[in-house]
């Protein structure tokens, strides 16, 4: 059936993402049987941690199965707010929208700053959904590559300062970053807050990866001076806690934006889920030990992915935080994606999907051993 439907210009702007056709010839081969090592999602592998699930059944039980408050529950506000006092950050549970999941997080900031005509910076290798959530929202993008800076930010800074200027909006500025596992340095931030207050910039520090790394502290953009009141902190407990299908973040800004987007909220998903956050309230309260866990286990598979690579002669540049590395692969990276998976039955996203051609990007967040298979099968059919 063909629809007889006019759409709107803000959809047809968006192009279906880059990784379907990986993930539709994944599912064609699964579906004939073929083993896939999938080393294409940003899910961690492991279970969410016990207080957390014990929570959200003692949640269900003590009845918390309506609507909740919309920007969240008051418990839940005030841990996010501790957390991030504990990083360094000055904000009100008052200042916190709880959402489901970080991306609605960052849905809703966008569509509440960006409208037609907006110009918005972004740092490529980028997340895939800022792209298309800049253009729903009527946007332009303008985009600085840090592939050749080895992915790093501090060495990129007099491309962002020939970048940004007084017709920029929105900065958003993802570290440790998906998809290249880089750590942003404090003299990136710091130059990152010049710009911006030259420029009257508002920036999105996305932090989702932020109990991710390895060996470092990742500064939060908002604790440096003349940051507080232009920074939007965006965090979710998908990643540091296992939690992806519990659709759980939350971002934290001025009273001024909650109130804006609290607008968009409760006129579209109303609230997150009721027993979710009671969950959220544990996890943050009391898995310390379980992130620690999560952390040493990527710390470890991260390093056994370089050596194995280093075996091979690929020299993959190593972040020190999330759970991705950019592997270095032909030009045509969407075809290399293709075939890889085709011929040796591994998955990985294009770096294009990313704005930088010429990688792909594997994410280690599996077990060691399908880890070494996934190797082993690339290096067995000439793909390293
Ligand atoms: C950089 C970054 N931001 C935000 C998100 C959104 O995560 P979620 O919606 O699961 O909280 C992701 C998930 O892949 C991500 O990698």
């Amino acid at each position: 059936m063909s629809a007889n439907m006019n759409f709107a210009q803000r959809i047809q702007r968006v192009e279906p993402s880059a990784t379907i056709a990986i993930s539709n010839i994944a599912s064609e081969l699964e579906a004939d049987g073929v083993d896939v090592v999938d080393l294409s999602v940003g899910e961690p592998d492991f279970p969410t941690p016990e207080p957390i699930v014990d929570a959200a059944k003692d949640a269900m039980d003590a009845g918390h199965t309506g609507y909740a408050p919309s920007n969240g529950i008051p418990e839940l506000r005030s841990a996010i707010a501790d957390s991030l006092a504990d990083r360094g950050l000055s904000y009100a549970a008052e200042n916190v929208m709880v959402t489901p999941g970080g991306k609605q997080a960052l849905f809703e900031v966008v569509q509440s700053l960006v409208e037609d005509g907006s110009e918005v910076v972004l740092l490529d290798p980028a997340w895939v959904s800022y792209e298309a959530m800049v253009k729903i929202a009527g946007g332009s993008l303008e985009r600085v590559d840090l592939t050749p800076h080895g992915f790093q930010l501090e060495p990129a800074l007099s491309e962002l300062a020939d970048t940004v200027s007084d017709d920029t909006d929105l900065m958003i500025v993802n570290s440790p970053s998906n998809p290249s596992g880089a750590v942003f340095s404090d003299t990136a931030f710091e130059g990152v807050r010049d710009l911006a207050v030259e420029h009257d910039v508002t920036v999105v520090a996305d932090e989702m990866y932020d109990r991710i790394t390895y060996g470092v502290e990742q500064t939060s953009l908002g604790t440096l001076e003349g940051m507080g009141d232009r920074t939007v902190t965006v965090n979710g407990f998908s990643k540091a806690y296992s939690m992806t299908g519990w659709r759980l973040g939350y971002f934290a800004a001025p009273a001024e934006l909650i109130d804006q987007a609290g607008k968009l909220q409760s006129h579209s998903v109303t609230c997150a889920t009721n027993f979710v956050q009671h969950a959220g309230v544990a996890a943050l309260t009391e898995c310390d030990s379980y992130v620690a866990e999560m952390r040493e286990a990527f710390a470890q598979r991260r390093d056994m992915l370089v050596d194995l690579f280093a075996d091979h002669g690929v020299d993959v540049p190593v972040g020190d935080g999330a759970f991705y590395m950019m592997v270095p692969v032909d030009e045509d990276d969407q075809q290399w994606c293709e075939n890889a998976l085709s011929d040796a039955h591994v998955a990985t996203v294009p770096g294009s999907a990313f704005g930088t051609p010429g990688y792909a990007r594997l994410s280690y967040a599996a077990s060691t051993e399908r880890l070494q298979e996934g190797i082993e099968r690339l290096a067995d059919n000439d793909y390293l």
